[in-house]
């Protein structure tokens, strides 16, 4: 196991897509978790899906803040794509760790709208890494100040930049140059402009994979709330493969935990002389789809946003494999359990459950 060697209670921590579905759960961890941590959040609150959902999870997230004893949570609304908003808020929040988690998400929404991934995830990223190379020279034109810029900088990746890899589990010991989207492209990109800025000006960089989270307020653009959305509109779901396709879910609860874990340790230089790490955060425990899907029906049905005489079995269509996907995708997360200890813990029933209720209450 790694040493912490950052201790978030009274630290600044900047979340950029705090009003996203991983971003207020872990504004709400933090705040939960640490004393006295003063957290600013940015989001441009964009409506890629439904933007009620931002709003209630930012509310969720002020609440906390309000009732809070010793936690601070400030909002900005804006474009990490805007550079003056960027430079303007390190120089006035002097943040000491960065969690970049704002992005345009999605595989398919590239296609329509690629402009959206180049501003947010390609320029808004550039504007996120020269803040915190300037954040340096901030600490030598004061020297009074206590401020030492920013120690770690923690963004978000995907699982999608392993593309049509073939060995599994999808390892960060592989070779990924072969993207298949232009998200994917942009993510790991990411992951080298990284490692650029962190050769150059010494910003320590975690960047971590994330694979398919799920759980309450989660993305409706994501699978299992399209399945639900369909389910209850008593719309037939296709599930590719005939259900034996194998995936990786991860609670977001669990997600967060390990993003907590990662902030407080900033890397230590490697053999090349640069304080750069990249991680699978996943769960490891590949489901197979029809099994997720019969479990998350009923789930619906207990938490009565199916009914109890539901027929499931007229509604899934077991069709073929779609050309280009891959059979079972999974994390290799050896790296992060040895170094933070971390394993996903919430059992697939449990977390689709926490779903189930929140869909209850927000939809029927
Ligand atoms: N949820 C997953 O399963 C998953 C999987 C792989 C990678 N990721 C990555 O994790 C991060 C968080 O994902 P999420 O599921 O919470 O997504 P999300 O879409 O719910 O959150 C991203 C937030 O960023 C905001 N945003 C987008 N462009 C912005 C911009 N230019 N400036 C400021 N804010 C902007 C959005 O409004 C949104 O609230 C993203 O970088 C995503 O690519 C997520």
């Amino acid at each position: 196991m790694l040493d912490k060697n950052i201790d978030l209670n009274g630290k600044r921590v900047l979340v950029t897509g705090a009003a996203g579905f991983i971003g207020s759960n872990l504004c709400k961890e933090l705040l939960k978790e640490f004393k006295n941590i003063h957290i600013y959040g940015i989001d441009n609150m964009n409506d890629y899906y439904d933007p009620k959902i931002k709003n209630d999870r930012l509310k969720e997230v002020e609440a906390l803040a309000d009732s809070s004893e010793s936690g601070e949570f400030d909002f900005v609304r804006g474009s990490i794509a805007d550079r003056d908003l960027i430079d303007n808020l390190f120089s006035d929040f002097k943040p000491e760790v960065v969690v970049n988690l704002a992005a345009q998400a999605g595989v398919r929404y590239s296609i329509e709208n690629p402009d959206a991934y180049i501003e947010a995830n390609l320029i808004g990223f550039y504007n996120i890494l020269e803040a915190c190379r300037h954040s340096y020279d901030a600490v030598k034109s004061d020297a009074n100040s206590d401020y030492k810029g920013v120690e770690h900088l923690v963004y978000a990746s995907s699982s999608s930049v392993y593309g049509s890899n073939k060995k599994i589990p999808y390892s960060v010991e592989d070779k990924v140059d072969n993207p298949v989207s232009l998200y994917a492209a942009t993510k790991k990109s990411n992951e080298l402009l990284a490692h650029a800025y962190s050769k150059l000006y010494g910003i320590p960089s975690t960047g971590l994979r994330f694979f398919t989270v799920y759980g309450p307020a989660g993305r409706p653009d994501m699978a299992y709330f399209g399945f639900t959305n369909k389910l209850v509109n008593g719309d037939k779901i296709k599930i590719f493969n005939y259900g034996n396709c194998k995936r990786d879910f991860t609670y977001v609860d669990d997600i967060v935990k390990g993003v907590v874990n990662v902030m407080q340790v900033a890397p230590a230089e490697n053999e090349n002389g640069v304080k750069y790490k990249v991680y699978n955060i996943g769960n490891n425990d590949p489901v197979n789809l029809l099994d997720f899907v019969d479990i998350l029906q009923q789930e619906l049905i207990s938490a009565g946003v199916l009914p109890q005489d539901y027929d499931f079995e007229a509604h899934k269509e077991l069709v073929p494999m779609q050309p280009g996907d891959v059979e079972v995708t999974y994390a290799d997360v050896t790296a992060l359990q040895e170094d933070f200890g971390f394993k996903p813990a919430t059992p697939l029933r449990d977390g689709l459950r926490a779903f189930a209720k929140w869909y209850k209450e927000v939809y029927c």
